[in-house]
């Protein structure tokens, strides 16, 4: 598969088979950190190759990788589980209504597509050391991905990274960097080790492969849909990095002839940290002061913000805002009520949905066919059930003490 780049700010091609991360000439604009970062690429692959997968009868994902990936069972990115939720489609009046549970990757997270395709990026170069700056997800499904392939992951942390985020990565082998400074530095760290010792750089939105892996999740659902579409499609929004890739994965199978509309992809933000759906609402691309209990989608400066708005506005989608309350009922009802345990990041895509039910009803009818991207497992944030939910008291161990507690409920 050929491919070329494009800046998604300043539109600028460019043809090369070398890795790049960021526009050069949008990069040296970024001065003002209170505005979002300019010169994010978009990966775009040639026209004459997608024209070839229109009649091809063994689709699969990784015909839309403009690399290889060798040996995809060592780290299996999918299909991952889509779930026909009864009570849940009852509860609210949509009989199409789906959920899918990327939260069911190897490291627990959607995080692992790009991840994989990171791998791809290296082999192909020849590298063998993969460095990057996370505090969570990112970091694990890349750590994760390194020990499935034996390829050497440097993670950049802040010192004040909460440790059960960053202990999966240590289990998986990874050389953890704890920083004296903020994520940001940890950031320009990982790109300092990148220029001084070589390897691939996969910081989020940074290098482009991260949002063209994650467009693997639209093409897989396509092909699990029976080759169609949702009509709607519900995601958790922090960075923009997963909201650009599922719609990616939309244009691409668009590109090639295989659908003939773009579903309307829904980019759903904590209140509490919304740069994303405030661009899109006003045209201004400001940071924000992010403090959503979400800790994976709080993001004060989105580091594909623009290209996200940019994508909400081409498909004619919108973005919804949800509270940090809204947040944790939908991720209590998604388990009480449809069996998912998913982290707080992933049910925001869940309670954007909720807000929006009437909308959608009014907009495409009872039929309307939705899809809910649940994006990390619940295991993954157990310190936001503190003061929450909490275990029943023992009782002692004779059926008269079961009487007891039974008789009294
Ligand atoms: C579980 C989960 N959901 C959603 C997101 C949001 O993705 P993005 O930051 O690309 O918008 C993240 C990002 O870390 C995540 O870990």
């Amino acid at each position: 598969m050929r491919f070329h780049y494009e800046c998604c700010d300043c539109n600028s091609v460019y043809q090369t088979d070398e890795v790049m991360y960021l526009c050069p000439s949008c990069e040296k604009e970024n001065t003002d950190p209170s505005l979002m970062r300019k010169g994010n690429l978009i990966v775009h692959l040639d026209v004459d190759d997608t024209d070839l997968l229109k009649d091809k009868e063994d689709l699969s994902i990784y015909d839309f990788f403009p690399y290889e990936v060798p040996d995809h069972g060592a780290f299996p990115i999918g299909p991952t589980p889509l779930t026909t939720p009864i009570r849940l489609r009852e509860k609210y009046g949509i009989k199409n209504l789906t959920c899918k549970m990327d939260s069911a990757l190897p490291s627990g997270s959607f995080k692992d597509r790009a991840s994989q395709l990171i791998i791809g990026q290296a082999k192909h170069h020849k590298e063998d050391s993969i460095a990057l700056a996370s505090t969570g997800n990112a970091g694990a499904a890349m750590s994760c991905a390194g020990a499935a392939y034996g390829v050497k992951i440097v993670l950049f942390v802040p010192e004040t990274a909460p440790v059960n985020k960053l202990m999966q990565s240590v289990l998986y082998g990874a050389t953890v960097v704890p920083v004296k400074g903020s994520y940001d530095d940890a950031f320009a760290l990982s790109i300092a080790y990148t220029d001084e010792f070589g390897g691939i750089n996969r910081n989020t939105a940074y290098n482009p492969m991260t949002v063209e892996g994650k467009k693997s999740v639209s093409i897989e659902l396509f092909l699990q849909m029976g080759k169609k579409v949702p009509d709607v499609v519900y995601v958790s929004t922090g960075d923009g990095c997963i909201y650009a890739g599922v719609v990616k994965g939309f244009l691409d199978l668009y590109q090639a002839s295989l659908i003939d509309k773009v579903p309307q992809v829904i980019c759903v933000q904590s209140n509490e940290s919304n740069a994303i759906a405030q661009a899109w609402k006003t045209g201004e691309y400001n940071t924000v002061k992010a403090t959503t209990v979400a800790d994976s989608i709080s993001v004060s400066s989105p580091a594909n913000g623009r290209m996200a708005v940019r994508y909400i506005n081409e498909t004619k989608s919108w973005a919804v805002e949800v509270s940090d309350e809204e947040i944790l009922s939908a991720q209590l009802e998604l388990a009480k009520e449809g069996g998912m345990f998913v982290e707080p990041a992933a049910s925001c895509a869940w309670a954007g949905f909720v807000k929006d039910k009437d909308l959608l009803l009014e907009k495409y009818g009872k039929d309307v066919d939705v899809c809910v991207l649940l994006t990390g497992v619940g295991f993954k944030d157990m310190a936001v059930f503190n003061g929450r939910v909490s275990l029943p008291p023992s009782i002692e161990n004779s059926l008269e003490a079961v009487h007891k507690r039974f008789n009294s409920i």
